[in-house]
C-alpha cells in the first residue's frame, strides 16, 4: 500500500515522555485506553449512554466516528447508513439533523443484545459531535474519525470549527485534547493543512499480514504522529518497526484481553476496544 509518513515530533526518548507526562495522547509511556465507539460492547454505539460508561470505565479517549448529515452537521455514526443502528434507512446525507433526531439509536442493542439490554437505551437520539461534547466537556478527550471524507465535502473544515469553538485543538500537538484518525489521507493532509498542529493518526487497511517499509514510515512521519490498523494483522516486528520510527501505534479492535496482554507485550501504545473495563483490568495487571 502506498503510505505516506508522518510526524516528526514524537520520539520514545525519555526526555519527550517527561516533558509530556500529562498529555495521554502524546506520551509514549501513556498506554491509551481507547473507548472504541464508546463501551460499545455494553452499550449502544456512538450514544452518550455508551461514551459515558467509557468514562467511568477508565477509557483515555472516547472514540468517535464522524458522517454528515444533508444540511452539514457532524453527527457520531460508524455507518453511511441509519440501517443498522438506528430504526430507519437510507443514507445520512440524505438526512437533516432534525430528521436523525427522529430516529431510536438504542432499541437495536437491546434487540440484538437481549443479556445487555436496557430500558434506558430505548429511543435515545443519535448525537451531534457538539453535543457530544457539550456533555463530556474539555476535561475529555476525543479520538474523532473522519469518516467516508470524499461523500462529505466540507467535513474538515466544519470539524475544525468545532475543535476551535470548544477549545479543544490546544496550542500545539502536546496539549490537544483530541487525536484526529481518518483511512483517508487526503482526508489527514486537509485537516494537517487547516491546522499543523493537530495530532493526527493514519489508519492503514491490511487485507494481508502487514509489513510497513522504511519509505512508508517515513512520508507518515511528514504529518501524522501514529498509524491504527487492524490488530490481526501485525506482529512483533510491525509494531517494533512502528515504534523505531517514533511513531505511536494503536490497533483496533482489542477486546480479549489475551491479545491485549501480547499485543502490550510487543509494544503498542494504545489500543481501540468495546471493552475499556478489561482493558483497564490489564493495564493494572488484572
Ligand atoms: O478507528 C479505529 C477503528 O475504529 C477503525 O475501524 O470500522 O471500527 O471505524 P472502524
Ligand atoms: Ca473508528
Amino acid at each position: 500500500m502506498s503510505l505516506l509518513m508522518f510526524g516528526s515530533l514524537l520520539t520514545t526518548g525519555t526526555a519527550l515522555v517527561s516533558a509530556n507526562e500529562s498529555k495521554p495522547g502524546m506520551n509514549s509511556s501513556k498506554l491509551l485506553n481507547v473507548a472504541h465507539r464508546g463501551a460499545s460492547g455494553h452499550a449502544p454505539e456512538h450514544t452518550i449512554p455508551s461514551y459515558r460508561l467509557g468514562e467511568e470505565m477508565k477509557g483515555d479517549y472516547i472514540e468517535v466516528d464522524l458522517q454528515m448529515t444533508k444540511d452539514g452537521k457532524l453527527i457520531a455514526m460508524h455507518d453511511e447508513t441509519v440501517d443498522r443502528t438506528t430504526n430507519g434507512t437510507g443514507l445520512v446525507k440524505d438526512y437533516t439533523l432534525e430528521q436523525i433526531k427522529t430516529l431510536d439509536a438504542g432499541s437495536w442493542f437491546n434487540e440484538k443484545y437481549p443479556e445487555k439490554a436496557d430500558p434506558a437505551y430505548e429511543g435515545i437520539q443519535v448525537p451531534t459531535l457538539e453535543e457530544i461534547i457539550q456533555t463530556f466537556g474539555t476535561g475529555a478527550r476525543y479520538y474523532i474519525e473522519t469518516k467516508s471524507p470524499d461523500v462529505y465535502p466540507g467535513m474538515e473544515k466544519e470539524l475544525l470549527r468545532i475543535l476551535n469553538k470548544y477549545n479543544l485543538t490546544g496550542v500545539n500537538e502536546r496539549s490537544s485534547k483530541v487525536l484526529i484518525q481518518s483511512f483517508s489521507k487526503e482526508s489527514l493532509l486537509k485537516m494537517h493543512n487547516l491546522n499543523p498542529n493537530l495530532p493526527l493518526i493514519q489508519l492503514i487497511s491490511y487485507k494481508e499480514p502487514a509489513s510497513i517499509s522504511e519509505d512508508e514510515l517515513q512520508e507518515l512521519s511528514e504529518y501524522a504522529v501514529g498509524v491504527g490498523m487492524s490488530a490481526s494483522k501485525i506482529d512483533k516486528t510491525y509494531v517494533q518497526n512502528v515504534r523505531n520510527a517514533g511513531l505511536l501505534i494503536h490497533p483496533y479492535t482489542v477486546n480479549d484481553k489475551k491479545e491485549m496482554k501480547r499485543l502490550l507485550d510487543w509494544g503498542v501504545t494504545g489500543m481501540f476496544t468495546n471493552y475499556p473495563d478489561r482493558l483497564n483490568d490489564v493495564l493494572h495487571g488484572k
